[in-house]
């Protein structure tokens, strides 16, 4: 079967572990060149980085800001666009999740989340999306989540900083549809990461009462619907939010 992912460039934020790594791996597997960013880079990612590069003939380049700092998002974004390859996709995958009643939140807290899971992510798309829009063509993937869409008491503070990338993820498809470049959103359920192990055995057993499956993912599972979007396979999707939650019901 043609591999038509092989060569394409990508850039992955929160590669250093979960559905991120996941993803960065699966990539590496399907011959995509990625721009693997994180916060920090340790020895046994670099390891990690060069086994799979040589494995798969590919080229993983660690880059490494912190979501919370606009200055460094700019910086780092612009050093990948002063290399002058092309861009091909753009995987929109790190973020935090916390929270509680709005009554114990302070407004603060709030938008130091939004600033990591809705303001970083609009400001490199930004970015990307102008050398996108020169190559006229492009893909990006924003990591949603079933969070966005249900009401979960508790979970301001995160479900709507994923509704909002959401809202934005539909707008911008037709803002970009133009300029050749495809923006569609996942949202998983549950995912067996250390986000997910931040739940309490209540909290746990609850969600997977209401999941048809019975059972939380694997990253690999999503990873595989991020390489499907990322795809020309996905040719004919744009704004599109693939739920990928085992078959969840809302209250
Ligand atoms: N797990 C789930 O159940 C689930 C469900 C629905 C949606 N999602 C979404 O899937 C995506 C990946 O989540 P995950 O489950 O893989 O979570 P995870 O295991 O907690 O990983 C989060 C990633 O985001 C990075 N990150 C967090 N804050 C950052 C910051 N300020 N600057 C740079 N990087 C930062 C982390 O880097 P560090 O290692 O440096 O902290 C890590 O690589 C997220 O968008 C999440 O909202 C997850």
């Amino acid at each position: 079967m043609e591999n038509k992912l092989k060569d394409k460039n990508a850039i992955i934020t929160g590669t250093s572990r979960g559905i991120g790594r996941a993803t960065l791996k699966l990539f590496a597997e399907n011959g995509v060149n990625i721009w693997a960013c994180c916060r920090t880079i340790y020895t046994e990612d670099e390891e990690l980085f060069s086994n799979l590069a040589e494995e798969f003939g590919v080229w993983i380049k660690p880059v490494c800001f912190d979501l919370r700092d606009e200055d460094s998002i700019n910086t780092s974004v612009k050093s990948i666009i002063k290399e002058k390859r092309p861009i091909d996709i753009l995987v929109n995958n790190a973020a935090v999740s916390y929270g509680t009643a709005l009554s114990m939140m302070p407004v603060a807290k709030i938008k130091e989340l939004f600033n990591v899971n809705y303001f970083a992510q609009l400001q490199i798309i930004q970015l990307v999306s102008k050398v996108m829009m020169r190559q006229k063509k492009g893909v990006i993937i924003n990591m949603g989540s079933v969070s966005g869409m249900e009401v979960y008491p508790g979970n301001l503070a995160y479900g709507s900083s994923k509704a909002a990338l959401i809202y934005a993820t539909k707008l911008l498809a037709k803002e970009y549809a133009p300029y050749g470049i495809r923006i569609n959103a996942v949202a998983p359920g549950t995912v067996h990461t250390d986000m997910d192990s931040a739940r309490t055995k209540e909290q746990m057993k609850e969600v997977i009462d209401r999941t048809a499956l019975k059972r939380g993912a694997d990253p690999e599972e999503v990873a595989k619907v991020i390489r499907f979007l990322a795809s020309d396979d996905a040719s004919y999707m744009t704004g599109s939010v693939v739920v990928v939650d085992g078959g969840r019901t809302d209250f």
